[in-house]
């Protein structure tokens, strides 16, 4: 959908993960990237045989053949990442089976399914659902094939062989000590109103992001500076479904309607992601006209960079999607050569049959000051894609 993006992509792949440290924070551009994670250096890291090598000069798909399994392309992030993958693969030599499941978890079994039988040899997925992919992964594992859980942990399955994705608690907290330090909560007398929303029940990120920004912010609520006037503050209260964007805005709309209708301030939004924002600001833009409040995001989504530029949205948690992208195909290219993939993390993610090794990028805070180096300058976007 974007094939301005799409075609920087591979040029400035190895750049943007030098910007947007993936684990290791961030490191001067000198060094080449896969100099963070030296068991994917040994493993002989894709982009190294990319550049190198005759044989290698054009991609062969000699590698094997992955299977990428992405939830959606409803949501733009999801188009980058499955871009992303299927473009540094088969840099990397591999050939790609890449498929979309539109949210419908049957559709996602079922393309699941059809990778096993087709042949694939290493299983990289997004899941609609956590927790409806153990009887066809129990099938992966029987064939022998390792699977990478992309982004969201996949629940209760023996079969996960590990998992990439950023550190979705600190994106949570990053979003809470955000509203903490433009509240001025340790100062301020207060009471501020705050509402609260987050992601689909299904997708255990969700419950990370939200638990990060509560550990900030619940403290200021129990005190009593921050107050929901809605009194929706449980996790199930405040999910949406599908991280729908019409969802989000009805919901807002019923919560202004019964609360902020009569001249009363909301003063801050924690929105998990961008998708959700965005509906708080549809809903804000057609039912409200108060003080504008302060509302986070994450993923910086065309259309929720445009709002922060135009003041509609605070900020957003920047996940480069190139970044997880290329530390994949760095696991992958490892598994596939017979060695162990780099991991940094091996105590945060239970998957209910015990903990995954796993890689955590680093998110990082985006708002209307520093969007353009982050986004432009790296090539994610160009200035046209946010006009
Ligand atoms: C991802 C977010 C995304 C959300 C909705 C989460 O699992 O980590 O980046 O905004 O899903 O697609």
């Amino acid at each position: 959908m974007k094939r301005k993006v799409l075609s920087t992509i591979l040029s400035v792949a190895m750049v943007a993960a030098m910007l947007v440290g993936c684990g290791g924070g961030s490191e001067t551009a000198t060094a080449p990237a896969e100099s963070e994670a030296p068991a994917a250096e040994e493993a002989a890291p894709a982009e190294t045989e990319a550049e190198g090598g005759e044989e290698a000069a054009a991609p062969s798909g000699e590698g094997g053949l992955i299977g990428v399994e992405m939830p959606t392309q409803d949501l733009q992030r999801w188009n980058q990442d499955g871009a992303n993958m299927k473009e540094q693969l088969e840099a990397a030599g591999y050939q790609v089976d890449l498929q979309y499941a539109s949210n419908d978890i049957q559709t996602q079994v079922s393309q699941i399914e059809n990778m096993i039988s087709n042949g694939c040899q290493l299983l990289v997925i997004a899941s609609i659902d956590g927790d409806s992919l153990g009887t066809v992964l129990a099938q992966a594992k029987e064939a022998g094939i390792p699977v990478i859980a992309y982004d969201r942990l996949i629940m209760n399955s023996d079969a996960v062989s590990y998992y990439a994705t950023f550190d979705n608690y600190m994106v949570g907290t990053v979003q809470g000590e955000y509203i903490r330090d433009q509240l001025d909560l340790e100062n301020a007398d207060g009471p501020f109103n705050i509402e609260l929303i987050t992601g689909d029940p299904g997708d255990n990120n969700a419950r990370f992001f939200f638990g990060g920004a509560m550990d900030v912010l619940q403290p200021y609520i129990d005190s009593g500076k921050l107050v929901v006037k809605s009194g929706q503050t449980s996790f199930e209260e405040v999910a949406t479904a599908n991280w729908a964007t019409e969802a989000a805005q009805s919901r807002f709309d019923a919560i202004i309607a019964s609360n902020y209708s009569d001249g009363t301030n909301l003063d801050a939004v924690l929105a998990s992601n961008d998708s959700t924002a965005l509906g708080v600001a549809n809903s804000l833009a057609a039912n409200y006209t108060g003080e504008y409040p302060i509302i986070t995001g994450q993923d910086c989504d065309i259309a929720s960079v445009k709002n922060m530029i135009a003041g509609k949205q605070s900020m957003s948690v920047f996940k480069d999607t190139r970044t997880l992208a290329s530390q994949v195909v760095k696991m992958v290219d490892a598994i596939m050569k017979g060695g162990e993939a780099p991991v940094n993390d091996t105590e945060s993610y239970d998957n209910g049959t015990g903990i995954i090794p796993s890689y955590l990028c680093e998110p990082v805070f985006a708002d209307v000051n520093n969007y353009k180096e982050l986004l432009i300058d790296s090539g994610y976007y160009t200035e046209a894609d946010l006009q």
